[in-house]
């Protein structure tokens, strides 16, 4: 039957998770134990904080898994973790737990890439998606415009050249106050708030593939500061459109020009409301297909690395015991 059924770990960032998939999009289970609350004090993830909890975490996640799977270790045919990009602590938690696993368990191990794994997560839910694909990436440390031409291979067809749209409403969200992670936040005040009440920039929209959001980031708090009294739901349902706006612009347009069949949404960013949306409005009104993985797939999750790792074991075969973590690992390209 070869490898079917993949225990999948996540610890890249401040999420530790587990999950055990089969052929990439059946799901047995998927947990996630978040450390926001321990960062939310600091204002931000603390790297040193975050491999400490994973370490405290990772088995008790593993188990938790294994048993919600209905499985027992024999039914496990492979072990696939995280191996970059992130924080090399919290990476090189979920790499060695899944080394020692895979030892004791006498499976393969297979690195995952993070960035590929985002890109999976509309796989585990839609396992016949065609292809060539738009994916916009957009995490708290990536924001990508993908073309995926066929199963592991793509093109970047532009990025960010400063702040990722995850760091942006991260950092708006601190000078709005409204706590962390921001994104989430923003997208909650923005239900209340007039997405036309004020026209925030939108950097690079007729120029080329890459996006830029520092820009609009300053011009928030630039505004904010010059009127004190502003409806802040209004600021962040303006702010959350600009950004939403120049991410489905590019994709809209990269469709058109490249011949894809669909549109889709990967990375923590694709959990917006707005983004979800306009990414839905858009597909429709240009006769494409709109790809949105279930929120909870789309922030960091252990199914999606159980669902890359199927596709790499499968292509490339395990992984080496002497594969090491690499906190600014690239998607591999054409
Ligand atoms: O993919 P992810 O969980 O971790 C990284 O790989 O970075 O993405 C985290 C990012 C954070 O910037 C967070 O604020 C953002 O995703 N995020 C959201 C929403 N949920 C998470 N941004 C906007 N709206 C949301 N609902
Ligand atoms: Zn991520």
């Amino acid at each position: 039957m070869g490898a079917d059924v993949i225990l999948g770990i996540e610890t890249s960032c401040d999420e530790t998770a587990a999950a055990v998939v089969a052929r990439a999009s059946d799901v047995r289970s998927s947990v996630v134990s978040s450390q926001v609350d321990i960062h939310a004090k600091y204002g931000g993830v603390v790297p040193e904080v975050a491999s400490r909890a994973h370490v405290e975490t990772i088995m008790p996640v593993v188990e938790e898994a294994l048993d919600a799977s209905g499985l027992t270790s024999s039914g496990i045919d492979a072990v696939a973790a995280t191996h970059g990009p992130g924080l090399i602590g919290a990476l090189l938690v979920g790499v060695s737990a899944a080394k020692a696993i895979s030892l004791v368990w006498d499976v393969p191990f297979i690195g995952v890439n993070h960035l590929e794994a985002h890109l999976y997560a509309a796989f585990l839910e839609e396992p016949n998606l065609e292809m060539p694909l738009v994916i916009l990436l957009v995490s708290g440390g990536h924001t990508m415009l993908i073309l995926m031409e066929g199963h592991l291979r793509y093109r970047v067809l532009g990025h960010t050249v400063d702040d990722a749209a995850g760091e942006a409403l991260d950092k708006v969200a601190r000078v709005l106050d409204l706590g962390y992670p921001g994104g989430p936040a923003v997208d909650r005040l923005s239900n209340n708030g007039d997405r036309d009440a004020i026209a925030f920039p939108r950097a690079m929209a007729n120029d080329g593939w890459n996006f830029s959001f520092s820009g609009v980031k300053t011009a928030v708090v630039n505004h904010v500061r010059k009127r004190p009294d502003v409806q802040i739901a209004d600021v962040a349902a303006s702010f959350q459109e600009a950004v939403a706006d120049v991410l489905v612009m590019k994709a809209r347009r990269a469709a058109k020009e490249y011949g894809a069949t669909g549109l889709c949404l990967a990375g923590g960013v694709a959990a917006n409301s707005r983004l979800r949306e306009m990414v839905a409005d858009a597909a429709a009104a240009d006769g494409l297909r709109a790809f949105l993985p279930s929120r909870a797939m789309c922030t960091d999750n252990a199914a999606m690395v159980a669902a890359a790792g199927w596709w790499r074991l499968a292509a490339d075969g395990p992984s080496g015991m002497d594969l090491g973590a690499d906190p600014s690992l690239r998607l591999p390209v054409d």
